[in-house]
């Protein structure tokens, strides 16, 4: 028998995938449920009653609370939407332990999820899978009293097949509980707790495109024509064959149709089978960071006359290479300009919405940066999405050396799960492992790196080493060689002794600064924008350097073929070189709200073709008259004069990878810098004393919410009476919201506030706070109102469109 004339007879709609983060509730804290509490047995955590069940047969089991014993009762837990960060919720606890240092103080802790759905009775046939984009971590996922899925970790996708065990139409009502144990971490760095990242429901034939099932690349690119080759595995989820047609059409950004091919498939009962075609698509328009132009391959199948899936995946058309010239894209050498970032954000922790992922890599590539490294760790399906959109070229990152069941698994998620994404151009393996240079280490990459090429051949293999490079035949292992931090002259002297490895600076820099502070404040864990730390505190000079250092020498020695600056964003944990009371890092070319650092415009003045000309430090310097203050300018322009209060202070000539000081006597009033000449040309820039704090201004990034959970950064000013920003403001602010919206969460940038993200108001830090506003439902207008004591408040009106 076919299995397309068989198990999927009655299904007549293909795939459909849908959100499934809304309605949910949740528990925070630990219940027992032992695992011989078998279905059908566990009614009130676990499951539900089915319809019509009789009285008694669905045992009423208590569970209680492990650590206060009261006893748990689902009805009453709280309700919220998905991406949740419980983590983010609570206080910040000062204690000695170095996984809570890293961490950034905010207990962790163990979580429960619990939602109740329907599924129509015309589900019943479909092959019907939960999937998880991320889960901080090591989750048990039960369907109705059954446990279907344990995942330890907190980075990798995977999927629950809940098929058999639902209940459709008239059955009743269908249970699922996660519970998620975030006690232990997997990094040293702010990891979150819950479920963080976004779940779907997808519903299929019998007969589908298998998870992750379809692998595009374009082994041929030329301004001509590419040829697009389309790997298809289709899934035979029935007990009988099924002869499947595989019809694949190449679509432009604007729905038409580019290049057909198909192919008649047998996939054998409960079986995969994999179908290759070659498309071509002629005068294709290449992706590059410049030109982020993305194709969609829509593949069907067809049983007889009769659709069972279509499934579309989104790809792009470039060639790239690494060679002793360095990385050619499209033909075209091109300089790695990127940074190194961990995933969290003011306000949300690592429950991004999806437009904070975009907005971060906006701020990222607005500044000239065309790479990004998901450190240590593969991103949220978004963010890469939003790479292939903008234009930004991706590192995607393994969590570790392990070649475990569990280490392969992991590494084959990533890869099955990010491997048509046009953004990635290398697979980093690990992050400064301990057996990096050992025999022992160079098996476990071996097999590693085999199994990368296996899933991917497109793309080279490197990892981030800080050591190791000449031992054990490890770094043979891998097509690429990744150094952190290079700077002292690992990379020169890898580069002589093996000058047949290509590398990449795989971490750069790590200057610790701390946004509009120019002195240090060793009491406030404050360092300052200038940089100078790495040469202020010995343990810093180990392996960190001043922001200039590494792009200089990037220009000097263009084998290093670019450079991923640690790190694009501040990020939560990992508060070096403090503790306590400092609660997040301070590497970051910009702050954990994503307002930008002095240093910013130092990788602006060289990364972007901007004309730009930047002033500091501000000119609020009371009390400190008469004494010298360092003006630093970072411009793209041929030269800089500088006045004081009208008079000049003398013209320099710009080193561009460089900054231009002047040592200046304080006195009240204006800097002018004056650019002329080079790539900048004229410009002009004026840096005031302000007056004291008198409004508040709002700054959204957007005006327009897009439908239900949208979330729009507002930049929250504190002004003089001349509108300028009070650079040194502390004012708290307070709001309010009106309509169907809700404030997702501040945060101010400040390494050491202990005030928590999870509020209605939030003092600012050094003139500037941050505000996330997140719509509730699909349509209205949401209102924002910021309040301080003594100030003149301000509004927003955010209208939600769908
Ligand atoms: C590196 C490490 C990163 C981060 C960084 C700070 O050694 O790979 O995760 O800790 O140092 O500079």
């Amino acid at each position: 028998m076919d299995g397309c004339a068989t198990g999927i007879s009655q299904m007549t709609s293909p795939r459909t995938r849908e959100t499934f983060d809304e309605d949910w509730t949740f528990y925070r804290g630990d219940i027992a449920i032992p695992e011989s509490v078998k279905a059908g047995r566990a009614a009130r955590l676990t499951d539900v009653p089915a319809k019509d069940e009789p009285k008694g047969k669905h045992l009423q089991i208590a569970f209680v609370d492990k650590e206060t014993k009261a006893e748990v009762d689902p009805e009453t837990w709280r309700k919220l939407d998905l991406p949740h960060d419980f983590c983010i919720e609570g206080d910040f606890l000062q204690t000695d332990s170095d996984a809570d240092k890293t961490h950034g103080y905010l207990p962790r802790g163990i979580g429960f999820y619990r939602k109740v759905f329907p599924i129509p009775q015309e589900d019943k046939g479909k092959k019907i899978v939960l999937e998880f984009d991320g889960v901080f971590r090591n989750s048990r996922v039960w369907l109705n009293g059954q446990i279907l899925k344990d995942h330890r970790s907190g980075y990798a996708s995977f999927e629950v097949d809940v098929t058999d065990n639902l209940r459709y139409g008239d059955e009743g009502d269908n249970c699922v509980l996660v519970r998620v144990d975030a006690t232990d971490t997997e990094g040293w760095w702010y990891e979150g707790c819950g479920i963080y990242r976004h779940v779907w429901i997808r519903k299929t034939s019998r007969v589908h495109v298998a998870q992750w099932g379809s692998y595009i690349t374009t082994p041929s690119v030329s301004s001509l024509s590419a040829t697009v080759r389309a790997e298809i595995t289709v899934h035979n989820q029935t007990s009988s064959p099924a002869s499947v047609k595989v019809m694949n059409t190449i679509l432009d950004a604007l729905g038409a149709r580019l290049s057909f091919a198909d192919a008649q498939l047998v996939v054998s009962a409960d079986d995969q089978g994999v179908c290759v075609q070659t498309l071509e698509i002629h005068s294709p328009r290449l992706w590059s960071p410049e030109t982020p132009v993305l194709y969609t391959l829509s593949t069907e199948l067809r049983c007889g006359d009769e659709l069972v899936d279509r499934y579309e995946t989104t790809f792009g058309v470039r060639s790239f290479e690494f060679t002793s010239e360095g990385f050619f894209l499209n033909g075209k050498h091109t300089v790695i300009k990127g940074t190194c970032n961990h995933q969290d954000f003011a306000g949300v922790g690592v429950a991004l919405p999806d437009s904070l992922q975009q907005y971060k890599i906006r701020l990222l590539k607005q500044m000239g940066s065309n790479a990004y490294r998901c450190a240590h760790h593969p991103p949220a399906p978004e963010l890469l999405d939003a790479c292939d959109r903008l234009g930004m070229l991706v590192m995607d990152e393994n969590r570790q050396l392990d070649s475990s069941e569990k280490g392969l698994a992991d590494l084959e998620s990533m890869i099955y799960r990010d491997r048509n994404h046009p953004c990635i151009v290398m697979w980093s393996m690990e992050n400064e492992e301990p057996f990096q240079g050992t025999e022992r280490g160079a098996r476990i990459m071996e097999t590693l790196v085999r199994r990368a090429h296996r899933l991917d051949s497109t793309r080279p293999t490197l990892s981030a080493m800080n050591h190791g490079y000449y031992s054990g035949g490890y770094l043979e292992k891998m097509d690429l060689t990744g150094i952190n931090y290079g700077h002292k002259g690992t990379d020169i002297e890898l580069h002589e002794k093996k000058p047949e490895r290509l590398q990449i600076g795989t971490e750069a820099a790590a200057c610790c600064t701390t946004r509009g502070v120019y002195y240090p404040v060793p009491e406030k864990c404050y360092l300052d924008a200038y940089g100078h730390a790495p040469a202020l505190i010995e343990w810093l000079s180990w392996w960190t350097c001043h922001y200039e250092i590494p792009w200089q020498r990037l220009l000097r020695h263009p084998f290093l073929t670019g450079m991923f600056v640690w790190s694009g964003f501040d990020y939560r944990g990992e508060p070096s070189p403090y503790g306590w009371p400092c609660i997040n890092s301070h590497f970051g070319i910009l702050d954990t709200c994503g307002f930008p650092k002095d240093e910013y415009y130092y990788y602006k003045a060289n990364w972007s073709d901007e004309p730009l000309l930047h002033v500091f430090p501000h000119w609020n310097w009371a009390g400190r008259e008469s004494e010298i203050i360092k003006v630093w300018v970072f411009t793209n322009c041929g030269e800089v004069e500088l006045f004081l209060n009208g008079t000049s202070l003398g013209k320099k000539r710009v080193v561009r990878e460089s900054h231009i000081e002047w040592e200046v006597p304080y006195t009240p009033g204006e800097l002018r810098a004056v650019g002329s000449g080079g790539l900048g040309g004229a410009l002009e820039k004026v840096v005031r004393t302000t007056g004291a704090p008198a409004s508040i201004r709002l700054v959204p990034d957007r005006t327009e919410l897009k439908g239900k959970g949208d979330a729009i950064p507002v930049r929250v000013e504190i002004l003089d009476s001349d509108d300028l920003i009070v650079p040194i403001a502390s004012n708290l602010v307070r709001f309010f919201i009106q309509g169907p919206g809700e404030i997702a969460g501040v945060g101010n940038g400040d390494p050491s506030c202990l005030e928590r993200d999870k509020a209605d108001r939030r003092s600012a830090f050094n003139g500037l706070c941050l505000a996330i506003v997140k719509s509730d439902q699909s349509q209205g207008t949401v209102y924002l109102r910021a309040e301080s004591d003594g100030l003149r408040g301000a509004e927003l009106k955010f209208a939600i469109n769908c």
